[in-house]
């Protein structure tokens, strides 16, 4: 159809039907307040709100954190910087030594407890479980960080990953979460306060092709955390599913700080000093997300205003297969240099 008869048809009807105006003038102008509103809610909370204290959940009051993934990359950084605020640490991950070394850092510079647990999540069974529900019994927990986290060693398309990688990137970014919070929330909910940091990924949000399984284990951690969040609000504990962008660690490969791509300690400082703000998620409505690193909480506000995600997905499929190609070649190099 001609687009001036389209408007002039518009225009007819609504010059004759002045309440159909009235309503189309009403819904435009909510639209724009909402949208302004968000906005300025998303900047607000990611650079002037602060977040809840951490003294609520039992920081210098004897209170622990239970860290998984510990010994390294954001896990360690958790463990430093709970310490900081006054809780004693219980650091799980595999590696013994590396387990201990991390202890004795942390009792070296804060005046807290620490305790160790090693446990391999990617092939943990019942009475792996079972001993590590004893490392946590008795003990006043008040933050767990489910941070333990697994990705494909290169983006590959799904039909082509070994199945190993497949189930173990399930037990670690699924089972585990589940697990150690089944270990952990009934003393939070008997206590009446408690803090679940669950360390989602930008995969989660945006699906991620050729890393297919590892972005849906992360889609899951936000609809579990959306779920349990509701479920435990009535008993003061507070669920979050973080957000995040790439951070500098062994699991990005990246080594280098950038604007977009921050090092582990600020990473961690941008999220424990806004626990209960949305910040980049609250534009999309995600009751338990929050996506706390400014410029990571920007680029979530940016995807979910533009409002294409097969945009995002198509991008990101292009870029994974960039990366592939370049990890390929390097694999290649590395094998010719031996
Ligand atoms: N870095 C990023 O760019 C990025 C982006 C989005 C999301 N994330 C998420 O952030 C979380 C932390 O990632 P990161 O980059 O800090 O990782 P990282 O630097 O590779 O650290 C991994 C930690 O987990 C432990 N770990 C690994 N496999 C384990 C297993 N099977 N059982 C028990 N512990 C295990 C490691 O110690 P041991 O080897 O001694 O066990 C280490 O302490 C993950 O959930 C990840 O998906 C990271």
């Amino acid at each position: 159809m001609d687009a001036s008869l389209v408007t002039e048809y518009a225009s007819t009807l609504l010059r004759n039907k002045p309440w159909l105006a009235a309503a189309l003038l009403a819904f435009g102008t909510f639209s724009v307040a909402r949208m302004l509103y968000q906005t300025l809610s998303v900047l607000l909370q990611i650079f002037v709100l602060p977040g809840k204290n951490l003294q609520k959940f039992g920081a210098r009051k004897g209170a622990w954190a239970v860290i998984t993934g510990a010994t390294d990359g954001i896990g360690k950084e958790f463990a430093l910087q709970l310490a900081r605020a006054g809780f004693n640490i219980l650091l799980v991950a595999r590696n013994k030594d590396l387990l201990s070394e991390t202890a004795a850092e942390i009792e070296s510079k804060y005046k807290v407890q620490t305790a160790t647990h090693s446990i391999d999540f990617a092939k943990a069974d019942e009475t792996e479980y079972a001993s590590f529900s004893s490392a946590v019994e008795g003990r006043d927990i008040g933050v767990l960080v489910n941070n333990v986290g697994k990705s494909h060693a290169m983006p590959v398309y799904f039909i082509d990953t070994p199945k190993d990688e497949v189930k173990d990137i399930v037990s670690i970014n699924v089972n585990a979460t589940l697990r150690v919070t089944y270990a952990v929330l009934p003393g939070m909910v008997q206590r009446k306060r408690g803090l679940i940091l669950n360390i989602g990924s930008f995969a989660g949000s945006v699906a991620s092709p050729m890393l297919a399984t590892y972005s849906g284990t992360k889609a899951f951690l936000s609809t579990f955390s959306d779920a349990l969040g509701e479920e435990v609000k009535k008993d003061n504990v507070i669920v979050e599913h973080v957000n995040t962008y790439f951070v500098v660690s062994k699991l990005s490969k990246i080594r280098k700080a950038s604007v977009m791509i921050p090092n582990p300690a600020p990473f961690v400082r941008s999220v424990l000093s806004k626990i209960g703000l949305a910040c980049g998620a609250g534009y999309s409505g995600r009751p338990n997300t929050s996506t706390p690193f400014w410029s990571h909480g920007l680029l979530d506000y940016l995807i979910t205003f533009v409002g294409i995600p097969s945009l995002f997905i198509s991008y990101t499929h292009g870029l994974h297969k960039s990366i592939r190609k370049r990890a390929l070649k390097k694999a290649e190099r590395e094998a010719k240099a031996q």
